[in-house]
């Protein structure tokens, strides 16, 4: 006799979550030999060595790291995932704009931290584009970047950053979940049905890079590993019990400039106290969002593209690889051809119109000017325009 099971419900119920399912996820410990490309396990964590992940078989190793974050640990860290000469480039021009932000007295809001105990920079990635171009080239041509948005999210993603800069004294964040349905109301969230529940943490992948040495005592990302399976988790993370739950079982792990973390958005995380004394622990914060869902900061990303194009083709006339031009562009033109003006920007011949990343790879490939870039961009935006 075939047994019939109840279907799951579609609706999640406030009253049915309780301390002991998160428990039960988060107590178990990670198991090194189901990750054969992870060099070592650090307090639950998976640790991969960077100069490991370019020689592996890549769908094999994204389909380990996509294993890590569904139902593993739900974070990985890769070790000397950035050169320490592109990060500090970009750590450069990061300290430029917020000296200049500061001097503007526009003092970036924060939705955790309190005034001017931490420097934001919103919109780090167009910022950067716009203010110099090659080092945002070089830093987003990165291939470990690559390899776990493409494993995550497929090929086509958008990359948004915000740089945090945490000064000493600079409290701990709340534990929290993220994106999308980290950031809905509470009493909105039981509306959104239980599929959308486990829907919401394959649209957005987490990631921060170190720009400084991360000892504990500066404050790295607290996590609670394996926390992302816990279906009900967004109702949750408000609840003190949950509050003392991750208070008590958080792992914290110290990062060196160049290393990179990334996570589920479901997992429990929040930044952590920087005790220290003198240690300006600067992150570049990447909320990478699936073509299908709505990234949570505009970006121009046109602008990007023309600021940014001189810079792909003087890597490309120095010889980098087509796949770090290939990251480069992915990183900063529209990759996604929807939503359109299906009156004028119809796909003939195929079933989408090209997007912006396939112009500007066209135009790579073609050696088109930067001028001739220019009107076929004013063209196609002319196109999509209602
Ligand atoms: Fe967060």
């Amino acid at each position: 006799m075939t047994e019939v099971h109840a279907p799951a419900s579609p609706w999640l119920d406030e009253s049915a979550l309780d301390l002991a399912e998160l428990r039960s996820v988060a107590e178990r410990d990670t198991d090194l030999r189901r990750y054969p490309h992870a060099a070592e396990v650090r307090d639950n964590v998976l640790v991969y060595r960077g100069a490991d992940l370019a020689g592996a078989d890549r769908r094999r190793l994204q389909g380990e790291l996509i294993a890590a974050l569904t139902d593993g640990p739900g974070v990985v860290v890769f070790t000397g995932a950035f050169e320490a000469a592109v990060v500090d480039a970009a750590s450069g021009a990061f300290d430029a704009l917020i000296a200049a932000q500061r001097r503007s007295g526009a003092a970036a809001g924060d939705h955790f931290g309190a005034a001017g105990a931490n420097d934001r920079i919103w919109n780090a990635a167009q910022k950067l584009a716009l203010q110099a171009p090659e080092v945002y080239a070089d830093y987003y041509a990165n291939d470990a970047l690559a390899l776990i948005c493409q494993a995550w999210l497929g090929p086509r993603y958008q990359v948004t950053a915000q740089v945090n800069v945490v000064n000493p004294g600079g409290a701990a964040q709340v534990p929290h979940r993220d994106y999308h349905l980290g950031f809905v109301a509470p009493g909105q969230l039981t509306d959104y049905p239980a599929h959308v529940h486990r829907l919401s943490p394959t649209l957005t992948l987490q990631g921060a890079v170190a720009h400084t040495d991360m000892p504990v005592q500066s404050g790295p990302t607290m996590l609670l590993p394996y926390s992302q399976l816990v279906e009900g988790g967004y109702l949750a993370f408000n609840r003190p019990d949950f509050i003392d739950y991750f208070a008590g079982h958080h792992v914290q792990i110290p990062l060196d400039k160049g290393d990179a973390l990334f996570f589920n958005p479901a997992l429990y995380h929040g930044a952590g106290a920087n005790t220290s004394a003198e240690i300006r622990r600067m992150a570049n914060l990447l909320q990478v969002s699936s073509p299908f869902g709505r990234a949570m900061e505009a970006l121009d990303h046109t602008a990007m593209v023309r600021a940014v194009y001189p810079a792909l083709r003087a890597m490309k006339a120095a010889g980098r690889s087509p796949a770090e031009l290939l990251n480069a562009v992915v990183a900063t033109a529209d990759g996604y051809p929807f939503p359109t003006n299906l009156d004028h920007d119809q796909p003939i011949g195929s079933l989408a119109p090209p997007s912006q990343v396939d112009l500007v790879l066209g135009a790579l490939a073609n050696d088109l000017s930067p001028d001739a870039l220019d009107v076929a961009l004013r063209d196609q935006n002319e196109r999509r325009t209602p």
